[in-house]
């Protein structure tokens, strides 16, 4: 796909086929976020990958809006260093930076991306064996979409830009 058409053909899929992601196409979609931009190159985030089912079950768990990681094919839990007082802002944008990098990728290669936050961090933990002084900030699930493969979307869901777009002045 090309780089425009990846822009507009992501959305939030919550209903995934039940049909594997190649590792290869996998392995891109990581490397991906590992080449996100983030403060100072500080890189500050760890991928879990997730594909075992059971595994997958108990990690949507860990939100009240996390029930679509457990039909993903493969879930990216994105982990980062607890961060200091007056830090989280800067990881969290960090973490962001690398969740849509991964998440065009995905969709160049015609594979949906969701998102999901994280509520009950102690279960995170335990499902996904991160260190005491780690958290885990969100979940990017993966999968082929259910529904209709992913095309980009003509009328998006969006405020009109002549509404956010202010040039020179607000
Ligand atoms: C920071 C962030 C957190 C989100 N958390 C959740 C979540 O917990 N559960 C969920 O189903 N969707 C979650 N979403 C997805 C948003 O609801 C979705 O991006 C938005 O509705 C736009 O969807 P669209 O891109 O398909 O139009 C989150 C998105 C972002 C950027």
């Amino acid at each position: 796909m090309e780089t425009w058409d990846a822009i507009r053909a992501r959305r939030d899929v919550r209903q995934f086929a039940d049909r594997p992601v190649p590792p290869a196409d996998l392995d891109r979609i990581l490397d991906a976020g590992r080449r996100a931009p983030s403060s100072q190159n500080t890189q500050p985030w760890d991928f879990v990958v997730v594909t075992e089912r059971d595994r997958l079950a108990k990690l949507a768990t860990v939100w009240r809006g996390a029930g679509h990681v457990a039909g993903s094919a493969a879930t990216v839990a994105l982990v980062a260093p607890v961060p200091a007082e007056g830090r989280r802002g800067q990881v969290m944008f960090d973490l962001g930076q690398a969740a849509m990098s991964l998440q065009i990728a995905a969709a160049d290669l015609g594979v949906a991306s969701g998102h999901s936050a994280v509520g009950d961090q102690e279960l995170a933990r335990e499902v996904l064996g991160f260190p005491e002084d780690r958290f885990c900030g969100y979940l990017i699930p993966l999968g082929y979409p259910a529904d209709r493969p992913l095309r980009p979307i003509e009328r998006p869901d969006r405020r009109a830009a002549a509404d956010v777009v202010h040039r020179e002045r607000w």
